[in-house]
Order: C-alpha cells, then sequence, then structure tokens
C-alpha cells in the first residue's frame, strides 16, 4: 500500500495537491482557496473530515486512514447555468473508473443499491459569471463497518478487498479533470455515459413527493418520471428506489 501524505499523492498528482491529515471540509478548504485565486486543477484531500458537508445538508464525516474526502477546484469557461453538468461529469467519471452505478443526480451505489460514493459540488460567481467550481466527492474505500444511521452505505474493501487510496486518487482525478473538460462542447456524450451507467432509469422511485417510473434524463439532466397521469420533471431531490434492478450490472450479477 502507499502511503496517504502529501509527498506521496504530489508524487502521483503534481504540486496542485493540497493535502490535509484532518480538516473539516475538503469543499470548504477548496472554497476558500479559490477565492484566494488558486488555479484550476487544485485538489484538496483529507485523510480524516470532522465537518464534511453532504447534499441536502447532510454530513459526510470519513476518520482517518480509511476513505477518501477530496475536493477538485475548476475554473471552466462556461455559464453558470452550466455548472451542474460538471457533475454529470464528474459521476460518470467516477462510475466509470470506480465500476460503480448512478443514482440520480450524484450518488454512487454497488450491485446491491449500497451508497459507495457521493458528491456535491459548489460554486462561486464572480458578478453574473462562474468564478470557480468545487467538486467534493466523499468514497467509502477501506471502511467495512458503518454506523446503524447509514444502514444502505457500502464500501470498495467489501466488493474487492483493501484498496491502495493513493493509487485509486491517482486514477480518479484524471478520468475526472477530462470528462469535466468536454462540459459545454460535448454535454450529450457526457449525458448518454451518465445514462449508460444508470441505476436509476426504468425503476419505480420516489423524488420530491412524486412517485413513478424513472423514464428519462433530459438534456438538461432532469430526471423524467412517468407517474402513470403523465410526465413529471424532476430538477432536484433524493430519489429512493423502490423496484429492483431490473438488468444484472454490465459484466454479470450485481456484486
Ligand atoms: C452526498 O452524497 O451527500 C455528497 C457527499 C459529498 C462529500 C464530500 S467528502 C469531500 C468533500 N468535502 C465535503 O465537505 N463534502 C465533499
Amino acid at each position: 500500500m502507499s502511503a496517504f501524505d502529501a509527498p506521496t499523492l504530489r508524487g502521483l498528482l503534481g504540486e496542485r495537491v493540497v493535502f490535509f491529515e484532518r480538516c473539516g471540509s475538503t469543499n470548504r478548504e477548496a472554497m476558500r482557496l479559490g477565492r484566494e485565486g488558486a488555479p484550476h486543477g487544485t485538489l484538496v484531500v483529507a485523510d480524516a473530515q470532522t465537518e464534511g458537508r453532504g447534499r441536502q445538508g447532510r454530513a459526510w464525516r470519513a476518520q482517518p486512514g480509511e476513505n477518501l474526502t477530496f475536493s477538485l477546484l475548476l475554473r471552466p469557461r462556461i455559464a453558470p447555468q452550466q455548472a451542474a453538468m460538471l457533475c454529470f461529469a464528474a459521476g460518470a467519471a467516477l462510475s466509470e473508473a470506480l465500476d460503480l452505478r448512478l443514482k440520480w443526480p450524484n450518488d454512487l451505489l454497488d450491485g446491491r443499491d449500497r451508497k459507495v460514493s457521493g458528491l456535491l459540488a459548489e460554486l462561486e460567481l464572480r458578478g453574473t459569471a462562474l468564478d470557480f467550481v468545487v467538486i467534493g466527492v466523499g468514497v467509502n474505500v477501506n471502511q467495512t463497518t458503518f454506523p446503524e444511521d447509514l444502514p444502505e452505505a457500502g464500501s470498495l474493501a467489501q466488493l474487492r478487498g483493501p484498496q491502495d487510496r493513493a493509487a485509486l486518487l491517482a486514477e480518479l482525478v484524471p478520468a475526472m479533470l477530462a470528462r469535466c473538460a468536454l462540459v459545454g462542447t460535448n454535454d450529450a456524450a457526457i449525458l448518454d455515459a451518465w445514462r449508460a451507467r444508470s441505476a436509476t432509469l426504468g425503476r419505480e422511485v420516489q423524488v420530491a413527493g412524486q412517485r413513478g417510473r424513472a423514464v428519462a434524463i433530459g438534456e438538461d439532466g432532469a430526471l423524467h418520471l412517468d407517474t402513470g397521469e403523465g410526465i413529471a420533471v424532476v430538477l432536484t431531490g433524493d430519489v429512493a428506489l423502490l423496484s429492483p434492478r431490473l438488468q444484472p450490472v454490465q459484466g454479470g450479477a450485481p456484486r
């Protein structure tokens, strides 16, 4: 196993790595660095995270020595309205690299629908223009037991045994950067890649007070539900997957 420290991560990923043995939130640190002018590609990594921010105001903590918590700062030349597409790009890249499936909008699940990873993007405007975006990623890597209030969590170690976190990060970050670079020029390809790895489409779901079958992801990234009374277009929310997965995941049975 590689060490998980600043010299190792800089050796693998370059000088734009900012490493903390422990911090409150890598997203918060990356937002601070962004406001101070840190360049595109700055990567904030923490071994342990004590006040991590999740979607919908939830927490995302990480104990030392187990998981990946990192935030990637991007300065794309796109309009603020296009920033959501960065999440789809990052999610598709992570899902391919980690061989996981995507639950709309930003969760990565294993074959039993256990959440292994989540993304949280935050953005900063300069006037009406986009100044920078921070994409924060938490991946459960080597954690094998979870608190009772997280019964639906899983990890890579449960699927494939212990993983080298530094090597994994060195795979994930370039994949995210490459896919995010397509935003604004090839959004259709990003959404196609996302749809191809979806754990959501075709299933009965509940989200934002609506229940129905997830039938499409629109060109704007919205989730389309067939409610039986028509098509509901959902822009944000937390999806509960109500029906089982329809097809085995690519490459075999769910793991
Ligand atoms: C979610 O599924 O709710 C999103 C979780 C995002 C957590 C990551 S961990 C690294 C980064 N820093 C944070 O404070 N949050 C994100």
